[in-house]
C-alpha cells in the first residue's frame, strides 16, 4: 500500500467557524467541509470558474493590517483580529482560501442576493417540473425551494426557445430550461477537447447550440447531461424511462478498460436503467465515457447463458461442475483465464490451475487509448492476474497488423479495432496433441484466436455469461454472472485495488462465479475455499503478499494503491490517460 502525500494547510473562517484547508481551496468546497452549503449553479469542481450565475454570492473580509507595521489590527472588544468586510457581496466560487480569509453566508445581504438571483433565473424558466425528466435531481428546483423568495413579480410573457433539439445521437436539449451556466460548454472545451457548444444571441434570447455543421457526438457527450444543473440536457437513452427516486444506486467499476472508472449503477427491482460516473479524484474525477454507460445492456442480452449444459443437454449446475472436474482431471489440461474476471475469480482460477497442474493463459485485449478515460488495455484487470499469480507476463496479442481470424497465431481484431489474443502458444500445444482439454473462464477462445479445428481437438469446459463460438463447441457449459451481478475487485492501470458491488441479482439458477470456481477447485481435488467474497479475502490476505492486512469490507470506496515495483519490468499496453502516466523508463 502507498500513502498519499500530506497537503499544506491554512486556516479560514466561515460564519465564525474556523477550518484548516489546503491552500487554494475554493471557498464553496471549504464551506462544504464544515457542512455549510453555498448554493451554486455554474461552479463545478472539475471545470474552470465562469462566475456567471451569481448564486454563490457571500460576504467576504480579510484581517485589517496596521499600515505602519503591516501587522493585523486587533479588535479590543473581542481580542481577535479586526476584519475589514468588503462592502459588496463576492462570488464564493471565484474566491480561494487565503490566510485569515473570512466569509459570511447567512447574513440578510446574502439572503437577499440569493432571492434576487433565483427570481431572475426563474423569469424565463418554464414551470414544467411535473413533466421534466430532471425532477428529483434538479438543482434549480432544490434551490428555488431552499433559497428562493417563493413568488415572482414577473408578469410579462416568458421567452419561448427551441424544444427537443437533438444536439447529437445521445443528448437532447430543451433550450427554454437552460439557465446559461455554461458548464456543458466548458466541459466540451476543457475535458472532452471537442469545442462544439456555444451560446448565440444576447440577453434573454441567449440560446445554447452546436456550432454550424457540428454535433455533440464525442464519446463523452453524456457528461454534459450529468452536470447540467437543470433539465435542459437529457440522455436519449434514459429520458422518460424512469423517475430517479424509484432507483437505487450501487457503487461499481467500469469494465471497459484498465482505467477503472468509478461508477454508480442505477437499478430498480432487478433492472438496470442507467450508469453514471462516481467521483474519484485519483482516477476519473467526475467523468466517464458514453460507451461505458451502455455496458449494462449485456445483462439482459438475448444470448445470455442461463442454463448449465453437458454435451448440449441442460443439467443442474452441480452436475455440470462434477462433469467438468472429471473431464479436467484426466490430464493434458490448459486453463484460460480472463482479464475481465475479478481478482477473486483470478485467484480461484490460479488455485484450479495449480490443483490440475495445468499451465494458465490470459486473453489480452488491446485497442487505441483515447488519452482520457479509455486506455489501450481493454481488460479491466490484467494487473489482478499478475498480483494473484495467475500469470507472470502480459499476454502478447501480436503485431500492429492483426492476423486473420482463422490463423490462430496470436490475435484477431474485433469490429471496434480491439485486438484480442495471447493464445498462440496454447494453439501450438493443441496442434501438437499436448493439450487435450481446455477450461475457459469467461473468454471466447475463438475470438481470442483459436480455430474451430483446434477447439474440435480439445474437450472444452466453458464458464461464461453469453453464448458464443466457445459455448457452442464446449463439452460442459456453466453460466456465469456479469460484473453488475456480483461483488469483487479489479486492479486498475495505477495498481489501484477497487471494489464493485452487485447491483442486480443474476438470472435465476445461475450461481455466483466464486461459488462455481471454488466448487470446481474442490471437485478437482484442491482445497476447500470460500465461495463468497468476504470469506475468500481472508485467504487472499494470508496468501498474496500485496493483499496482507486488506479485507474486502475495509477497502475504501476510492480504492487502495498497491506497490507496483515488482512489475516494473513488464511491458504494459497503456499510454497516458487522465490521471495516469506510464512510469518513466518503463518498457513500451
Ligand atoms: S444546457 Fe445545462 S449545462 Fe448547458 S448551459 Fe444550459 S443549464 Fe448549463
Ligand atoms: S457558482 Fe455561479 S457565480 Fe459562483
Amino acid at each position: 500500500m502507498i500513502a498519499p502525500p500530506k497537503p499544506d494547510l491554512i486556516t479560514v473562517n466561515i460564519d465564525g467557524r474556523e477550518i484548516a484547508v489546503p491552500k487554494g481551496t475554493n471557498m464553496i468546497e471549504a464551506a462544504r467541509l464544515l457542512g455549510i452549503e453555498i448554493p451554486h449553479f455554474c461552479y463545478h469542481p472539475k471545470l474552470t470558474v465562469a462566475g456567471n450565475c451569481r448564486m454563490c454570492l457571500v460576504e467576504m473580509g480579510l484581517p485589517a493590517l496596521d499600515p505602519a507595521t503591516k501587522q493585523p489590527l486587533m479588535d479590543p472588544a473581542t481580542g481577535r483580529p479586526k476584519i475589514n468586510w468588503v462592502p459588496k457581496p463576492t462570488i464564493a466560487c471565484f474566491t480561494n482560501a487565503a490566510p485569515g480569509l473570512h466569509i459570511r453566508t447567512t447574513t440578510p445581504l446574502v439572503k437577499d442576493c440569493r432571492e434576487g438571483v433565483m427570481e431572475f433565473l426563474l423569469i424565463n424558466h418554464p414551470l414544467d417540473c411535473p413533466i421534466c425528466d430532471q425532477a428529483g435531481e434538479c438543482k434549480l428546483q432544490e434551490q428555488a425551494t431552499g433559497y428562493g423568495r417563493g413568488f415572482s413579480r414577473f408578469v410579462e410573457r416568458k421567452n419561448v426557445k427551441p424544444k427537443r433539439t437533438a444536439l447529437g445521437p445521445r443528448v437532447m436539449l430543451d433550450d427554454e430550461r437552460c439557465i446559461l451556466c455554461s458548464r456543458c460548454i466548458r466541459f466540451c472545451q476543457e475535458v472532452a477537447k471537442d469545442d462544439v457548444l456555444g451560446f448565440v444571441d444576447r440577453g434573454s434570447y441567449s440560446t445554447l447550440t452546436c456550432y454550424p455543421g457540428r454535433r455533440l457526438e464525442n464519446n463523452y457527450s453524456l457528461n454534459t447531461v450529468d452536470i447540467c444543473p437543470v433539465g435542459a440536457l437529457t440522455s436519449t437513452d434514459f429520458r422518460f424511462k424512469m423517475r430517479v427516486w424509484f432507483l437505487k444506486t450501487t457503487p461499481s467499476i467500469c469494465a471497459e478498460s484498465s482505467v477503472g472508472v468509478n461508477t454508480e449503477v442505477w437499478s430498480r427491482e432487478g433492472v438496470i436503467h442507467r450508469i453514471t460516473p462516481r467521483r474519484n479524484d485519483e482516477v476519473n474525477d467526475t467523468w466517464m465515457a458514453d460507451s461505458g454507460r451502455l455496458l449494462y445492456k449485456q445483462v439482459a442480452a438475448a444470448h445470455r447463458l442461463t442454463e448449465a449444459k453437458v454435451a448440449g443437454t441442460g443439467v443442474p449446475a452441480d452436475e455440470a461442475v462434477v462433469k467438468a472436474a472429471d473431464l479436467l482431471k484426466r490430464g493434458g489440461v490448459a486453463v484460460v483465464g480472463s482479464g475481465r474476471s475479478s481478482v477473486e475469480e483470478q485467484f480461484l482460477t490460479r488455485k484450479l490451475a495449480e490443483t490440475l497442474q495445468a499451465p494458465a493463459w490470459l486473453v489480452g485485449r488491446v485497442g487505441q487509448g483515447d488519452g482520457l478515460l479509455i486506455s489501450a488495455d481493454r481488460n479491466p484487470n490484467v494487473r489482478g492476474a499478475l498480483v494473484t499469480g495467475l500469470i507472470k507476463a502480459i499476454p502478447d496479442v501480436g503485431d500492429a497488423t492483426p492476423p486473420s481470424r482463422s490463423s490462430g497465431d496470436g490475435g484477431v481484431a474485433d469490429p471496434a479495432g480491439i485486438r484480442v489474443g495471447g493464445l498462440a502458444s496454447l494453439a501450438a500445444q493443441i496442434d501438437a496433441g499436448k493439450v487435450m482439454a481446455v477450461l475457459s473462464v469467461g473468454e471466447d477462445l475463438v475470438e481470442a484466436g483459436l480455430t474451430a479445428a483446434q477447439l474440435g481437438k480439445a474437450a472444452v469446459v466453458y464458464l461464461g455469461t453469453h453464448a458464443n463460438a466457445t459455448s457452442a463447441a464446449a463439452r460442459v457449459v456453466i453460466p456465469a454472472l456479469t460484473v453488475f451481478e456480483k461483488n469483487g475487485t479489479f486492479i486498475n492501470q495505477q495498481f489501484r485495488l477497487q471494489k464493485f458491488a452487485a447491483a442486480v441479482p443474476g438470472p435465476r439458477g445461475v450461481a455466483d462465479d466464486l461459488v462455481t470456481l471454488s466448487r470446481l477447485v474442490h471437485a478437482a481435488g484442491g482445497p476447500a475455499l470460500a465461495g463468497e467474497v468476504n470469506g475468500l479475502w481472508a485467504t487472499l490476505a494470508a496468501e498474496v503478499r500485496q493483499f496482507a492486512a486488506i479485507s474486502f469490507a475495509s477497502l475504501p470506496a476510492t480504492g487502495l494503491l498497491l506497490d507496483p515495483a515488482e512489475f516494473a519490468g513488464l511491458r504494459f499496453a497503456e499510454g497516458e490517460t487522465l490521471h495516469f502516466k506510464p512510469a518513466a523508463g518503463a518498457p513500451r
